[in-house]
């Protein structure tokens, strides 16, 4: 269940399920499991699989269609605009027809005669197609990973029997620039080694070129703390100060508004606490305001998206909160609010290692279901991958591998 008024990034696969639906119901066969005589499994499959591909290659056609109107500066024209009012902007095509086939042959989508294609499915087929466009026209550049519940499970941290080290060092070695744009602020570099340790000493210990070693940096705090991969610093990360990184824009955010709007979250967070009962601790930090819950403690996901909703609308309805980027999001335990969001923290990134493009990038995240969640911003200045769990993002980093060694193959 989704709460209701933030529910639009969910509603795309949505109306890609929506659409699938239709062949489901029409040719899935339930009855030939208890009819002997009933259509083979191998027939209705490739029916079914003939139909939803159809229906996957027609949707990248709207799409294709949605991105030649954004080229011509006219993107509230296109039919897919239409139908789903707030699609973004998209920085590539989307090979939805050849995702399709590589999901469907890992996930028999096409086999199952009870279960209709789910959000799930579509979920993982975009991300497919996702990375399917960005390896063909690649290089992929820059690949940036939330922090928690994608690269460690909740409140965790990367230790060091994490797969998902060996993986972001493969994308290391063939050239990609890695981020971690995570919401977790910290000052000190030794709180970021606490969490990423296992991936950090892989890489001190690994053969790497020094140079290449640093290509691998921490934006904590949304897009508030900017730390380098250093072989020589005790804790393998070293504090890039903010006039070295900063975007002009973000050069722009007044200390005296970040005070202000930090003061009337607090007070909003405050009130919630109170209203609701929580049994919360109030968290002041120099660029977020959060609650947390008292030891051994767990809110319910109801409490937690209403105080977010109750934060965001004040904010939303201040002068401040008109001026200055923030972002309030549920953090399955907490809710926090953070100046700036995860959209400045990839832009940063991008500035950082150079310019890379939008189109170039990729963000891999947790948090797309709402528009507070804190991954939904980073689709503003990047592709994005959706996953549900850290086991996930290394299924996604060995498809990219996977499609990287076909693209080679066909290109000598
Ligand atoms: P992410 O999933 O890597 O973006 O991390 C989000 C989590 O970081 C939150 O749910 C909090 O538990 C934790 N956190 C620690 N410090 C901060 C902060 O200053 N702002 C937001 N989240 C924080
Ligand atoms: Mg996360």
């Amino acid at each position: 269940m989704t709460t209701r008024y933030r529910v639009e990034y969910a509603l795309k696969i949505e109306w890609i399920k929506g659409l699938l639906a239709v062949p489901f119901v029409l040719h899935s066969q339930p009855t030939a499991v208890f009819e002997p005589n009933g259509q083979s499994m191998d027939t209705q499959a490739s029916n079914a699989r003939r139909r939803y591909a159809e229906i996957f290659r027609d949707v990248e056609d709207i799409v294709n269609d949605h991105i030649e109107h954004q080229k011509a500066g006219k993107p509230e024209r296109s039919k897919l605009k239409l139908l789903v009012p707030p699609v973004a902007n998209f920085f590539t095509p989307l090979a939805l027809h050849d995702a399709f086939s590589f999901q469907d042959e890992r996930r028999f989508i096409s086999y199952r005669r009870f279960v209709p294609p789910s959000f799930n499915d579509v979920r993982l087929i975009l991300n497919t197609a996702q990375v399917m466009s960005l390896v063909r026209n690649g290089p992929l550049e820059l690949v940036t990973f939330d922090g928690d519940v994608t690269l460690y499970d909740d409140g965790k941290c990367v230790e060091e029997d994490n797969p998902v080290t060996e993986k972001i060092l493969r994308l290391m070695r063939r050239g990609s620039k890695i981020g971690i744009v995570t919401a977790a602020g910290y000052t000190e570099a030794g709180r970021y080694y606490e969490r990423l340790c296992g991936l950090l000493n892989a890489i001190q210990a690994s053969p790497m070129p020094l140079e290449s070693k640093q290509n691998l940096i921490v934006l904590g705090g949304e897009s508030n703390y900017c730390f380098r991969f250093d072989a020589n610093s005790r804790d393998l990360l070293r504090l890039v100060p903010r006039e070295k990184w900063l975007l002009k824009e973000m050069m722009l955010w007044a200390e005296a508004d970040i005070t202000e709007l930090l003061d009337i979250a607090e007070a909003s967070l405050r009130d919630t606490v109170k209203n609701m009962k929580m049994n919360a601790i109030i968290v002041r930090k120099e660029r977020a305001v959060g609650i947390v819950p008292q030891v051994g403690l767990k809110f319910c996901r109801e409490t937690l998206e209403e105080t977010v909703l109750i934060v965001q609308k004040i904010l939303e309805m201040s002068d401040v909160g008109q001026r200055l980027p923030f972002c309030a999001f549920n953090g399955g335990n907490d809710v926090f609010v953070d100046i700036g969001d995860k959209s400045w923290g990839v832009l940063a990134c991008q500035r950082i290692f150079g310019g890379i493009e939008g189109s170039k990038t990729l963000h891999v995240g947790d948090q797309f279901l709402s528009a507070g969640a804190n991954d939904f911003k980073a689709r503003l200045a990047c592709t994005t991958a959706w996953i549900a769990n850290p086991r996930e993002t290394c299924e996604l980093l060995d498809e990219i591998a996977l499609l990287d060694e076909w693209q080679q193959r066909k290109t000598v």
